[in-house]
């Protein structure tokens, strides 16, 4: 069963990222997967800055978040849009958990692990413009990143009120689908000698 580890990009209180993530892990574990899911606001990091990090080494977040990453085949992301981009603290996050760590490379927690992006908006885009951010991003850290995202728009009229599912969930189904697939095949070709 592969180890996914699953979080939102937002940690606001009524977040449709949060909702979205939710029934995103349940739709992962249904397909098979071993989902743990995060929150970040379990996990508060100060802002990046060089100087604090040479006074103070990683924060403890940090290295619990690094450590979490490794104990994991995979990713799965849900995440607002910000601007087009993605919101600072997702990119906050996976900074400090790419730097390099007591002669670790900061490559390693991402290095061999597969992702599947999601993005919801009340908007129409969706966060369509923040997806490809968070794609180079993953990609430029060593994650596989699925070719298939997902993207809801219109994200406040998208779950269903009364039990929280999406009313639409056949693409998201179909990536997550995806994602325990192609997770499990890339762990059983490294195990070939
Ligand atoms: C700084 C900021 C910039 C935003 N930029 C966009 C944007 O570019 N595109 C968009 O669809 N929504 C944008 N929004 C609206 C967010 O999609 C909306 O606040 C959404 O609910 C945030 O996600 P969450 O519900 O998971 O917290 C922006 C919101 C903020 C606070």
């Amino acid at each position: 069963m592969p180890k996914i580890l699953a979080f939102s990009g937002s940690i606001r209180r009524d977040s449709w990222n949060r909702k979205l993530i939710r029934v995103a892990v349940d739709a992962t574990r249904a397909a098979g997967g071993d989902v743990t899911l995060i929150d970040l606001a379990d996990y508060p990091l100060p802002l990046y800055n060089g100087d604090l990090e040479e006074r103070d080494g990683l924060p403890d977040n940090a290295q619990r978040l690094k450590a979490l990453f490794k104990e994991h085949d995979a990713l799965l992301i849900a995440s607002p849009e910000y601007n087009s981009s993605m919101p600072p603290l997702l990119k906050n996050t996976l900074d400090w958990v790419s730097r390099e760590w007591q002669g670790e490379s900061g490559l390693v927690p991402y290095q061999n692990k597969v992702a599947a992006i999601l993005a919801a908006t009340p908007g129409t885009f969706g966060g369509m413009r923040m997806l490809p951010h968070l794609r180079q991003v993953l990609n430029t850290l060593g994650v596989l990143v699925l070719p298939g995202q997902f993207s809801l728009a219109h994200a406040d009229t998208a779950f269903d009120p009364e039990n929280g599912a999406l009313k639409s969930p056949a693409r998201l189904h179909a990536l997550v689908v995806d994602l325990v697939r192609t997770t499990t095949a890339l762990a059983r070709a490294a195990d070939q000698p």
